[in-house]
């Protein structure tokens, strides 16, 4: 791996009451990057959580945030940890900043200048000197992201932070996160329930469900890959009935629909069957008006159909 792992989790077993929460999860997380944890509820994302912060303790597995474990070495381990679980606590009858300053006082910092670069990263610094129950909650979700980064944690992890907020205000957490990775170097994890929050917002994402790893994907990944490792051909012909007897290749299914041919292929081999197939249908006389690859399932899609198969094998395409 190119950046270093400031997260690392493996093999974490969590029992609670006499449920087994969480079964060997393994992820690690980098600097630079936003990482979304995404899983339906109930999956184990806020337990998750909570032992990486130190609020619950693990049964099994280790951690180690910037390669300090978290129970052998908890105070350097979470030095570099920045975190919301629940909803950030805030005395409402003062301003944004006299809340970081209060804050940064229980922490012993006393450096002035690192409140106004965190209120610059959190983008609140024409509003900070407002009483903070006037603030909207994407705009207290962002000063407690604020808080969370004052003692310069290398890792800042939110649990469901776009919960509740207006499109607007997950626009605007979404660009200061993404900053805080991208321009800052922070390892930001980020937990939701909704691909669809995390398909603008994080360059990977782990998926979670029943406990288990799923598997760790690039957005990329995730966009391009074909379920089964098959892909999707719509090719538009003169004659489509005629195109369909014409093709004849082994793993490959062709169907009519709208007039147009269907051709499924394996992906790993696609362009040279694509390429195929084409030849076969010039050389049998049928006229070829359009070929392309048929849109990507929508990642909500995927997701659910990750999620549904539960025991994933971490692989895709
Ligand atoms: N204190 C607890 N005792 C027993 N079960 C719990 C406790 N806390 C959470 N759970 C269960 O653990 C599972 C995972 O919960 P949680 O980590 O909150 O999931 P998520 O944050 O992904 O929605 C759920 O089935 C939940 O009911
Ligand atoms: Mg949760």
């Amino acid at each position: 791996m190119d950046k270093e792992a400031v997260l690392s989790i493996k093999g974490l077993n969590k029992t609670l009451g006499k449920k087994h929460i969480l079964h060997d999860i393994d992820m690690q997380c980098l600097g630079g990057e936003v990482f979304g944890f995404l899983g339906p509820n109930g999956a184990g994302k806020t337990t998750t959580i909570k032992i990486v912060v130190g609020l619950l303790s693990l049964d099994s597995g280790e951690i180690s945030v910037c390669g300090h474990d978290i129970i052998k070495e908890f105070e350097p381990a979470m030095a570099n940890v920045g975190g919301i679980v629940e909803n950030p606590e805030m005395y409402k009858y003062l301003t944004g900043r006299e809340n970081l300053m209060q804050y940064a006082r229980m922490r012993g910092i006393t450096d002035e200048k690192r409140i106004a670069e965190v209120v610059g990263m959190v983008r609140l610094s024409n509003r900070i000197n407002e009483k903070v129950s006037k603030y909207s909650l994407g705009m207290r979700q962002r000063l407690g992201v604020a808080q969370a980064l004052i003692h310069r944690p290398r890792l800042l992890i939110l649990d469901e932070p776009t919960n509740g907020l207006d499109p607007q205000g997950i626009k605007e957490l979404r660009d200061v996160l993404k900053h805080i990775a991208h321009e800052e170097g922070v390892c930001v994890v980020v937990s939701s329930h909704l691909m669809s929050e995390m398909e603008l917002m994080c360059d990977r994402v782990g998926i979670i469900s029943g406990g288990k790893m799923i598997g760790t994907y690039s957005m990329e990944q995730l966009i391009n890959q074909n379920i089964g490792g098959m892909a999707e051909y719509v090719i538009e012909t003169d004659n489509a009935e005629k195109a369909v007897s014409l093709i004849d290749l082994p793993d490959t299914t062709v169907k009519q629909e709208d007039g147009n041919l269907i051709v499924r292929v394996p992906a790993d081999a696609e362009r040279e069957i694509i390429a195929a197939v084409n030849a076969k249908l010039v050389r049998g006389g049928a006229s070829l008006y359009t070929v392309h690859r048929k849109d990507n399932k929508k990642l909500e899609d995927v997701f659910i159909t990750l999620t549904e198969n539960g025991e994933g094998d971490g692989q895709i395409g």
